[in-house]
């Protein structure tokens, strides 16, 4: 499947991604402006440009942690089974979490993750994720903040991959194969 031809397509530009966080970090310094330290948790791999943009943004006292889960292997479709590849070095209980998905698609990885660290006691845990499928949720649920809900198109840039292709691109397209009408 990964070596079928295709192209990316725009779907969303670098500048609306830059003015979508601005808005975003408006809403976190909202919740957060009375936290002694915030502990933003990237979901690796897809979420790291998303997350440096993010903190950047962000004028509050942070700490950055990675979390690497994955229900997608190298394919295009979610296995359901998520796995945690690496967890998080820091403690949280008592502490103010944000966690930062890229995509939030069948919802399975965001799940499972939100109640392995709600398990851990944080003090208030919010969660965010650059872009959402909701037509493809399989588990009820919504994060707290949504960069853009998109439709049920598979993208790549900003650091989201396609077979581990395509992180780099500074905008969020989507693939279109060329091998088909
Ligand atoms: P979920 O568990 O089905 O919600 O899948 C979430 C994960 O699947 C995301 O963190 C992404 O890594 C991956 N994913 C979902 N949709 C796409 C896509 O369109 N392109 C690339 N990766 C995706």
């Amino acid at each position: 499947m990964t070596h079928r031809p295709y192209e990316i397509d725009q779907l969303i530009s670098a500048k609306s991604i830059a003015a979508r966080i601005e808005e975003l970090c408006a809403d976190i310094h909202a919740e957060f402006e009375d936290t002694d330290k915030l502990v933003v948790v990237g979901l690796l791999r897809g979420s790291f440009v998303f997350i440096a943009d993010l903190v950047r943004e962000l004028n509050l006292p942070v700490e950055v942690d990675f979390l690497e889960a994955s229900s997608y292997g190298d394919g295009m479709e979610s296995s359901r089974e998520v796995r945690i590849f690496k967890d998080i070095r820091g403690k949280i209980e008592g502490r103010d979490v944000l966690v930062v998905e890229d995509i939030v698609d069948t919802g399975h990885t965001l799940n499972h993750v939100v109640q392995i660290l709600s398990a851990r006691k944080p003090a208030r845990m919010k969660t965010i994720a650059l872009l959402d499928k909701p037509s493809r949720r399989e588990v009820d649920l919504a994060a707290d903040w949504i960069g853009f809900s998109i439709p049920d198109e598979f993208v790549v840039g900003y650091g989201i991959d396609f077979a581990q292709r395509n992180r780099n691109l500074p905008y969020i397209g989507k693939v279109r194969f060329t091998d088909q009408a």
